[in-house]
């Protein structure tokens, strides 16, 4: 049973420390839904999740999506309580989910678990994936199982950092050296990343990186080039791969400043990078995909080294979705426009959740 224009429901913002990409995406994505062909197929319904995890409905969510800016203050006054306070008026109705959110609390499987016990088909990896692949911990322990190359790396508990550290800090010098990258596992946008270049960073990282996550992933730094895969598919539809692009940046890494401060990096589309190192990380977006059980979209990312060597970085299941993202630029590269990816994207989240097995089993 589905009505002419299907009904989708396009949620973002979040409890995440990327609640204004995740506006700026959903703002790009509500334009491409809104025009052409899609204004035909598709009735919008927009909601947004406020920074403090309250749920609103299309009266705010359209004047954040007009704004491009996270609700203000006054925008939230009397919103009540934090937290989730039950669904807005219309959640009911919506026939399919379009979950633009990025980092926790929305790209981790938290909302994938939401839909996918209310039965509602929804865009993008389901809960293991999503969770998995937020989690840089998990993730590389997965990409490990396929055999795909990452550079050498460790996991810290937080309790290691609790009294005597030197055993800790002798542990990691002796296995990844300096400079390292110490991150906590589960957030995004750099945030609690920092690069060590001897003990004193190194124990400073891992106290930053442990106040946000339990779980702490230290990494040999690398010098290297940062390339980056869309992919799209999945499901009942073959995964495919974009042409890569590079990320450039005046800085010594790629640090949440860099990231969002206009003008400190751009990208070149299409990587500058031999044909066969294109094609080899093409192959492996495609396998990280694979390893963590990613569906519908991901941005893969790479370190692409000195010496030539090609070491997977991390997978993305929402990835940043501006008019300035990689994401949808790098398919606009590949020849296909973002009103015809984000229609695709909807249908085959429809068309998953219609597969025969599930009508099979609801028979
Ligand atoms: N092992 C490493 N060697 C060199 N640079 C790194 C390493 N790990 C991270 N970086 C730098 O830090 C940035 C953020 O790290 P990343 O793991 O991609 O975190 P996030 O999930 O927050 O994007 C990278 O884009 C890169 O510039
Ligand atoms: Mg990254």
């Amino acid at each position: 049973m589905s009505s002419f224009p299907t009904r989708v429901g396009l949620i973002f913002g979040g409890a995440s420390g990327e609640h204004a990409v995740s506006v700026r995406s959903a703002a790009t994505i509500a334009g491409a839904l809104r025009q052409g062909e899609n204004a035909q197929r598709y009735a919008v319904s927009s909601f947004y999740i406020d920074p403090a995890g309250r749920w609103h409905g299309a009266e705010l969510a359209e004047a954040v999506l007009a704004q491009g800016t996270p609700a203000s203050e006054a925008q939230l006054q009397g919103a009540g309580r934090p937290g989730f306070s039950g669904f807005p008026s219309g959640a009911v109705d919506v026939e399919v989910w379009l979950p633009v959110l990025h980092g926790p609390n929305g790209e981790d499987g938290t909302i994938q678990g939401l839909f996918t016990l209310m039965q509602v088909p929804y865009v993008g990896s389901g809960v293991l994936g999503s969770a998995v692949g937020m989690d840089k911990l998990a993730m590389k322990a997965a990409f490990a199982a396929a055999g795909l190359p990452q550079v050498a790396y460790a996991a810290v508990e937080a309790h290691e950092l609790e009294g005597n550290t030197e055993d800790v800090l002798d542990r990691l010098e002796q296995q990844l050296g300096f400079p390292c990258f110490v991150k906590p596992a589960n957030l995004g946008s750099s945030v609690g990343i920092s690069k060590a270049r001897n003990r004193s960073e190194l124990l400073e990282g891992l106290r930053q990186a442990a106040a946000l996550d339990p779980r702490v992933v230290v990494e040999q730094g690398v010098d290297a080039r940062e390339l980056e895969c869309a992919v799209r598919g999945g499901g009942l539809q073959p995964l495919a791969a974009s042409v890569l692009g590079e990320i450039c940046f005046d800085a010594d890494w790629y640090d949440y400043d860099t990231k969002y401060s206009e003008g400190l990096s751009h990208t070149v589309i299409p990587a500058q990078v031999p044909s066969h190192v294109a094609e080899q990380a093409r192959g492996m977006a495609l396998a990280a995909c694979r390893a963590v059980g990613a569906m519908g979209l991901a941005r893969v990312d790479f370190f692409y080294g000195t010496g030539g060597e090609i070491w997977l970085n991390e997978i993305n299941t929402f990835p940043g979705f501006t008019s300035q993202s990689m994401y949808p630029m790098l398919w606009a590269a590949t020849g296909i426009s973002l009103d015809t990816l984000v229609c695709e994207l909807i249908e085959g989240a429809r068309e998953w959740h219609l597969r025969p097995q599930l009508r099979g089993a609801a028979a």
